[in-house]
């Protein structure tokens, strides 16, 4: 089943399989902030991960979304569809925080009329820039048809994950996707949904997401552990 390894990422390893269109995707314990400025190793992080993203993925599948996610099939690997990936980190921000604080020089937690869609260059070497649409045809990493269709996905994607999170009370304050082209072509959503690539608050303003870990907060197995009990109280 698992083939040779074709990349190895801060977060998963990425195997071979059987099938030349599909690929193992393998979780890892480690935990990365700042580019892997700051690195530790995490025991029950990839399998925490796995399961939250496997039940995301599951859930984003049965609304109709057109995904990478194929099947679980151990604690921390999935079976997932083959993408060329775009270089593109999608960020959607319902509420200031993060880099959009620090940038713009505002606080964290303000409710954004209009949720805001940006983009970063996925490019180690380069730290990721921030980019506009104008930079990604300049770069040819995705077409002005293309990137509407990105755009608008990703905001489908908001409303449908702003109505699981509330179910279950938490904030989704902002999160990052990635796209990549399956074997016909066609745009579909890639990599994972974890609290390692959103913000997520709780009614008392408690961090359930990586923040925990890039500011020193806490746990991180802790809080991941009840974001995935929370979740699996509503599937
Ligand atoms: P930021 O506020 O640091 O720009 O992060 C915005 C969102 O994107 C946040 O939910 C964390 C996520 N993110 C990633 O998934 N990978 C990254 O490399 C960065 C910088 C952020
Ligand atoms: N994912 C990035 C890293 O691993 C940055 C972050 O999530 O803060 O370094």
């Amino acid at each position: 089943m698992k083939g040779e390894l074709l990349y190895s990422g801060k977060a998963k390893d990425i195997f071979a399989t059987e099938d030349e269109h599909l690929i193992l995707s393998a979780y890892k314990d480690q935990a990365t902030a700042f580019n892997g400025g700051m690195k530790e190793q995490i025991v029950g992080k990839g399998k925490l991960n796995n399961q939250i993203s496997s039940l995301i993925f599951e859930k984003m599948e049965e609304a109709g979304f057109a995904t990478h996610f194929v099947k679980k099939v151990s604690e921390t690997e999935q079976l997932n569809k083959k993408v060329d990936i775009i270089p593109l980190e999608v960020v959607l921000r319902n509420y200031t925080a993060g880099s959009f604080a620090k940038r713009f020089g505002v606080s964290e937690g303000i409710k954004l009329s209009r949720p805001i869609v940006e983009f970063y260059y996925k490019k180690d070497e380069l730290d990721d820039p921030f980019i506009n649409d104008e930079h990604i045809y300049f770069l040819g990493l995705a077409s002005p048809e293309e990137l509407a269709y990105i755009k608008a996905e990703t905001r489908l994607i908001n409303a449908f994950l702003l109505d699981l999170f509330g179910q279950i009370d938490l904030t989704l304050v902002d999160f990052k996707l990635e796209f990549g082209y399956d074997k016909s072509g066609k745009i579909i959503l890639a990599d994972e949904f974890s609290p390692d690539n959103c913000r997520l608050w709780d009614a008392q303003g408690n961090r359930l997401d990586k923040d925990v870990f890039r500011r020193g907060l806490g746990d991180l197995t802790e809080v991941y552990q009840v974001v995935l009990e929370k979740l699996q109280e509503v599937v």
